[in-house]
């Protein structure tokens, strides 16, 4: 973005934009870097939503009176937010959801009911989150179609010759992560998308872990449906967004019946309402879809590339300085990483390390990240894991580092 919206990058101004960072954790200044879990809010986000419960709420679409109309056009306005936000050609393609594990489970249900028969496959890289795993191992069940697993290199890459020869006419859909999130490798998303067709499998990627990281294009990717979660990009929990091709959306079944997803009801016959209502029964999450376009406005005001430039300078300080570190084994080198250092240390429990990290307001995550199948790849039953964003400093990584070599001090 640029003109009068945007702000020059400055991480002490940033900072002063996230109440929660400004705070004691036993004792000691917070130092939060489990980004990839989820992203702190910014004081926009908060006031949006406060706003809104203060002189806006209101169901939207069809009330009689003000704030109906109010509410349904900033909910309206924060779905074309998202539009933008995605480079989508309309904000009809853009389906709220509860967030990514929820529009996977959406494209299983509603896509895959309709599109997977008996003798299907499914490829999905070792590297996927469950919920980028579990909801196509459901239907694969339910249709008798197989799930297949693509090979990682020891990087923790997509094993791209394993891709290759697994793909041919009977593959049907390729699920995909555009950023791993228990290890930070970038897959080449553009790459998998352009074989994918050429098989005609379509391909869903899970953005969770990127759309806080660098800027997403549908358009220019391909891709068939991508998905995200609003509070992994400083917005509010509950709200999550698929997007769709539109002619795929428009010929796949309704996900869940109720009203708001029909045109007409009656005994004999329903019929359902146009794109992208279809998809979504119900009173939907209001607050959530205007607090994640205002986490979207308060993002854009940035330079994305010199957030992106940022963000890689703080991984390659946090690389520089595991080396010091004795017994660490660094879990995932892929050339094209982002914002996540996983790691284990020889002999110690990663969640003994999380504890005690803890204890001096290092917040950390350990254990397996919803990630068992690349655990095991990996021959560990989880990590440590430390994941960062914008708002974090080279003075929060010196801080996490000196709190790390405490811990082994007195472990070992
Ligand atoms: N999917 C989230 C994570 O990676 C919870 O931590």
């Amino acid at each position: 973005m640029t003109g009068e919206d945007s702000r020059a990058f400055d991480v002490a101004s940033v900072r002063a934009d996230f109440p929660i960072l400004d705070q004691e954790v036993n004792g000691h200044p917070l130092v939060y870097l489990d980004n990839a879990a989820t992203t702190q809010k910014p004081n926009a986000v908060i006031d949006a939503i406060s706003h809104y419960y203060r002189f806006d709420n209101s169901n939207v679409h069809r009330g009689a009176h003000c704030l109906s109309d109010r509410a349904t056009e900033k909910f309206e306005n924060s779905r074309q937010t998202v539009a933008s936000f995605l480079n989508s050609p309309s904000r009809e393609h853009i389906i709220w959801t509860r967030g990514t594990t929820e529009s996977a489970n959406l494209v299983a249900a509603a896509w895959g009911r309709a599109n997977i028969t008996t003798g299907d496959k499914i490829l999905v890289p070792m590297l996927e989150h469950h919920s980028n795993i579990v909801p196509w191992q459901l239907l694969a069940e339910e249709k008798g179609a197989q799930v297949i697993p693509i090979a990682l290199t020891d990087a923790g890459e997509i094993d791209l010759s394993d891709l290759d020869s697994k793909l041919d006419a009977t593959v049907k859909l390729v699920a995909v992560n555009h950023v791993s999130n228990a290890l930070g490798t970038v897959n080449p998303i553009k790459h998998i998308i352009a074989k994918a067709h050429e098989v005609g499998a379509i391909v869903y990627v899970d953005g969770a872990q990127a759309v806080a990281h660098f800027e997403v294009d549908v358009q220019a990717l391909d891709c068939d449906f991508y998905a995200f979660s609003g509070h992994k990009l400083f917005g509010p929990t509950g709200i999550g967004v698929l997007w769709g091709k539109k002619s795929i959306l428009e010929a796949m079944p309704p996900y869940h019946g109720g009203g708001e997803m029909i045109e007409t009801v009656s005994f004999e016959k329903t019929t359902f309402n146009v794109l992208p209502y279809k998809f979504e029964a119900g009173t939907p999450d209001i607050a959530g879809a205007i607090g994640l376009a205002a986490a979207i406005d308060y993002f854009n005001q940035f330079d994305r590339q010199q957030v992106h430039a940022y963000e890689a300078q703080l991984l390659a300080y946090i690389i520089e300085k595991s080396q010091a570190i004795s017994g660490l084994r660094r879990i995932g080198e892929a050339v094209d990483s982002v914002a996540v250092f996983s790691f284990v240390i020889e002999g110690i429990h990663p969640s003994d390390l999380g504890a005690l990290l803890d204890q001096q307001g290092v917040a950390v995550r350990t254990g397996h990240h919803c990630a068992q199948p690349l655990m095991a790849s990996f021959g560990i039953s989880g990590t440590v894991r430390a994941s960062i964003s914008f708002y974090n400093t080279r003075d929060d990584i010196d801080r996490f580092f000196e709190a790390l070599i405490k811990v082994l001090q007195f472990l070992r």
